[in-house]
Parts: C-alpha cells; structure tokens; sequence
C-alpha cells in the first residue's frame, strides 16, 4: 500500500534538479508524472511482448492482446462502466471530443441542431464542434459561468429547454478553474430535456472518482497522460446503445468484418472505433497507472492532504497583494489559476523556474475563458498526490520573491 511518506519514491523524476534546486513540479494539470510501475511495465512490454493484436494466430500477438485488453477492463473498472464494448480507445481527450464531433454530429444531429458546451472549456471541447459546425450546419452555444467559475445551473437549464439542443459537452473540472462541476446534477437536468451528456474529463478522473453508471453520463472522455500513463491514449467512454448507433469516425484496419471492394460491413464494439493500429503498449499500462490512481483515491491520507493544500494556500495566495485567483467556488481542487496586477505572468513563471518551481503560465488552452475574466494569460499551479505541504510552501516563499523582484 502506497504511504504519503513514501509515495515520491515511486518517482524517480521529482528528485531531479532544477538550476541545481530541487524540482518542484506544479504542472500536473498539463501532464502528471509517471510511477515506476508504469515506467517498468512500459519497458518491460518493449522487451518481452511487444506484438500487433487481434490480428495474429502466433503467442507473442496473444500476449499482446491479452495485455491490450487488459488495459480496457481496467478502463471498465474504474469509470464503473457496465460493459467492456463501452471503453474506446483514442489517442487522448481531444481526439475522443473530435471522434463526437463527427460520430455523434453525424447520428443524432441534422442542420440546424445545436450543441451546448460551457464557458469554462478547453480548446478541445470547443474548436472541434465549431469545425463540425462549419461541415455541418449545426449550432454551437455557450452556457455561462458565475465569476467564482461554478456552472451558472439557471442559465443552463434555461437553455438546455431548446429542442434544437442534442448535446450538452461539458468539463468535469477545468483546467483553469479548478472548480468540480456536479455532474450528476448536470444530467438530470439534460436528460429530463432528452439531452444527451458527453463530460471532457481529462482533469476530472485525476482528482475525484466518477462513476458513469451512478453519473448516468452518456459519455465521458480522458487522457491517460494526465492520470500516471504515458502519451498518446485516451479514452471515450460511451453508453453501448448509443456507440452502437454511431458511425465510425476513422475507417482501415481492425475495425471491419468484411471487407469488398463494393463495401465494408464494420466490425461491432469497440473495434468499430479503433481503426489501425493503437498506441497498443500505452493501452495496456493503462492497467498499472489506474490501479496506482485507485490506491490514492481510496486512501483518506491523500484526500486530507489535498484539501490542506487547497486551504493552505488559498489563503496564502489570498494575502498577496494586487493577486486575484480564477475559480474560487467549492469543490475545488488543488490548481491555482491567478493573476497579479502589474506583473507579466510569464516573467513570474520564468523567475519561478529558475527557482526550481515549474508552473504554467499563459491562456493554457483556454482563451475564451481568461478573456471573459479580461486577462490575457495567468499563472497557474496545479498540484498532484505526490506533492507535499512543504513544497506548496517553498512555492508561496518563492512567490513573494519573483513578485518583489518585478514589483
Ligand atoms: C479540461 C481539459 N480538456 C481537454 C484537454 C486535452 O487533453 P489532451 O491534450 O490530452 O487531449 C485538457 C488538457 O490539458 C484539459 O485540461
């Protein structure tokens, strides 16, 4: 059982140096670190199993298959999915979004529809329903936030009562904000409209457990990278009834059953979904960085550490003069978006890493949101289970310098 003292040992990254300082990693919003389970499995897949799936009659392609399926019940398990033909792989959030975009669009929407995302959303759950907007004359509406970065419920609601709208794609937690949307309120609300409910989960499976059955959510995306995997997989998670009726997105191989030179008869889920070959040794480590998520979500340790962190230094944040955090409602999670009047946000992020602290900074892939704050880039910390109390301190000390060096 992974301890809060000893989980930094599983690693090997954070004990790096920065400008001969010790890393402090505060990015995790943009990519979390890797485990040893997961860098081992990785590494031991390469030199012993590596092989195509699905394909092949020869063991080394068993193995592999086994592997790769593994990887996908391990998906099941931890959405609380009901069936394994749910579980899509994809290459990461975005590319499941687009995968919507076209399969979902070309099913259940005719022109003139319209599809409804939120104000707190990353790039990739807006630009790919305005493409599918410009192919095929759908609508895209914008349900708005409060300015403490919560889901206006009201508003939504209100215009959920289209009977034009089809689908409701909205952020579990932002990137930006840090703040959870109550998505199984969100979909009672959408479902007694007949809305179906696609949620981009890409930061919200990091830090709270969904269940999709509970949720009742139609479909939920995420990335492995964010979660302990490596690059390159992702998931989309799909109610079977619905998948069932939506086209492919991407046609080749492995996702066909016959295949004529007049027409094609595709193969049933998942397969119809994963055409050519998949990044196959990330799927299969997905099974080690899940159950590596799952110990730390089970274990209250980490729970009450995350909430120190956020109270800790909210109010540390909050005593800073001329600073402003993005996203104040509860549930929040540890990710600080803030801006300080008179200071260049990448001037502090620069001056922070030389001090060992690595933040983000800029419009983090979601410039309609900081706009609508009337910002043009913030600084953004976002902590993860393997970061300590100390180091949210050593954060804050190096803070006020940066801030007294530009000041
Ligand atoms: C809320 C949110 N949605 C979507 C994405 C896109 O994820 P990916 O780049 O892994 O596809 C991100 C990545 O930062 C994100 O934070």
């Amino acid at each position: 059982m992974i301890s809060v003292e000893n989980i930094r040992d599983n690693f090997p990254i954070l004990s790096q140096k920065v400008y001969g300082k010790s890393l402090i990693y505060l990015d995790n919003a943009a990519t979390s670190q890797r485990p040893l389970s997961v860098i081992d499995f990785q590494e031991s897949f390469s030199r012993e199993c590596n092989a195509n799936v699905h394909r092949a009659v020869h063991s080394l392609s068993g193995i592999a298959t086994d592997l790769y399926e593994s990887g996908r019940e391990a998906v099941r398990s931890f959405l609380d999915a009901e069936y394994k033909e749910e579980i899509i792989f994809t290459s990461g959030t975005t590319a499941s979004i687009n995968l919507m975009a076209h399969s979902f669009v070309e099913a259940f929407c005719a022109r003139g529809d319209v599809i409804v995302i939120s104000q707190a959303e990353h790039h990739s759950n807006i630009v790919p329903w305005q493409m599918a907007a410009l192919r095929t004359g759908i609508e895209v509406k914008v349900a708005p936030i409060n300015r403490d970065g919560s889901i206006d419920l009201e508003e939504l609601r209100e215009i959920l009562k289209d009977k034009r709208v089809k689908l409701l794609s909205i952020t579990h937690i932002s990137n930006v904000l840090g703040v959870v949307n109550p998505i199984q309120e969100i979909v009672k609300i959408a479902h007694n409209q007949g809305v179906k409910v696609l949620v981009d989960g890409a930061q919200g499976v990091v830090h709270s457990l969904i269940s999709v059955r509970e949720t009742d959510v139609d479909f939920y995306a995420f990335s492995g990278h964010k979660i302990y995997a490596p690059t390159g997989i992702g998931v989309l998670y799909g109610k079977r009834e619905l998948l069932d009726i939506m086209p492919p997105f991407m046609g080749g191989g492995d996702m066909v059953d016959t295949v004529t030179f007049e027409k094609t008869i595709y193969a049933p889920l998942p397969l119809k979904f994963e055409a050519g070959t998949q990044n196959i040794a990330a799927v299969a480590s997905l099974k080690p960085a899940l159950e590596f998520a799952m110990q730390i979500s089970d274990n209250d340790e980490f729970v009450n550490r995350e909430r120190q962190i956020v109270e800790y230094v909210t109010k540390e944040l909050n005593v800073i003069e001329g600073l402003t955090i993005l996203g104040t409602a509860t549930p929040k999670i540890p990710l600080f978006s803030f801006v300080i009047d008179g200071v260049h946000h990448e001037d502090v992020a620069q001056i922070l890493d030389k001090m060992g602290v690595a933040v983000r900074s800029g419009l983090v892939c979601a410039e309609p949101l900081i706009n609508s704050y009337g910002y043009t880039g913030i600084i953004r910390a976002s902590f993860a289970p393997y970061n300590t109390l100390e180091e949210a301190q050593i954060f804050i000390k190096s803070l006020h310098r940066a801030i007294s060096m530009l000041k």
